[in-house]
């Protein structure tokens, strides 16, 4: 079964955005993964199609009712097994380890928030798990469900065409990836690192490790004290 992902959202007209681009979009096309974008005031009864109410207790902004979106997710996802994901700057950062785990189930149903965000009642009652995509602050949960497909749907079996690509990259090694070189040998006086055209294997490994190793405790060091991840990048 191929990966599946539907999203809850106000905007269903965001998607597939960049994702029906490039490889991804052509995945798409090829059936490798499916995506289904639902528009959640299709589950508001009134005839304004009302999502949103104001905060109790008072304060700023709107938020998205949990009766409305309850029945939005029970729509979906029904028992189904795949995880429920609230896009949220409250959740826990996307890791590329999450995103592993992600893409190796059946897919995934998400949820954009909107407004000042979603009652809590919803996130508690139906089990969402908020996913944060950065300290920072979006104006909606589009563009951040967006980022984390685009980081699942690229590592699914047969979406990248050279699957080797995806085992060296930042992070998988508990590293940052070291620096990248092609032609022209000479670019404004700057030449290619001399061991990257050695032919010396060992000594081009021994060097991307010791580039890798470089950056990360210069940009960061908090990988490092993640000991169980720092594993050597291997061939
Ligand atoms: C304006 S934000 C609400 C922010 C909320 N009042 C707070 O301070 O946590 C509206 C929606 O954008 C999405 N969003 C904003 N920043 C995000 C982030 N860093 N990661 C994931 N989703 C985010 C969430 O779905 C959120 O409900």
């Amino acid at each position: 079964m191929a990966f599946r992902a539907t999203i809850l959202t106000l905007y269903p007209e965001m998607f597939p955005g960049h994702l029906g681009h490039s490889l991804a979009g052509r995945a798409l096309e090829r059936g490798q993964w499916s995506l289904d974008a639902v528009q959640i005031r299709d589950f508001a009864e009134d005839k304004h199609r009302t999502v949103d109410d104001t905060p109790a207790g008072g304060g700023a902004g709107m938020v998205l009712r949990a009766d409305i979106l309850g029945r939005a997710i029970d729509h979906v996802s029904g028992d189904d097994a795949r995880p429920r994901l609230l896009m949220s700057p409250r959740g826990r950062p996307l890791s590329q380890a999450r995103v592993r785990e992600i893409a190796a189930g059946p897919g995934a149903v998400i949820v954009c928030g909107r407004f000042e965000g979603v009652d809590q009642r919803v996130i508690d009652a139906r089990a969402l798990e908020e996913v944060s995509i950065g300290d920072y602050i979006l104006s909606g949960g589009e563009p951040a469900a967006l980022t984390l497909l685009d980081a699942v749907v690229r590592i699914l079996p047969g979406v990248m065409g050279n699957a080797l690509s995806g085992v060296h990259e930042s992070f998988e090694g508990g590293l940052l990836e070291h620096p990248h070189y092609t032609r022209p040998q000479v670019f404004e006086e700057r030449e290619i690192p001399a061991v990257l055209t050695s032919g010396n294997h060992g000594a081009i490994e021994r060097w991307r490790r010791a580039e890798a190793e470089r950056l990360t405790r210069e940009r960061r060091p908090d990988l490092l004290s993640q000991p169980h991840l720092s594993q050597p990048v291997t061939k």
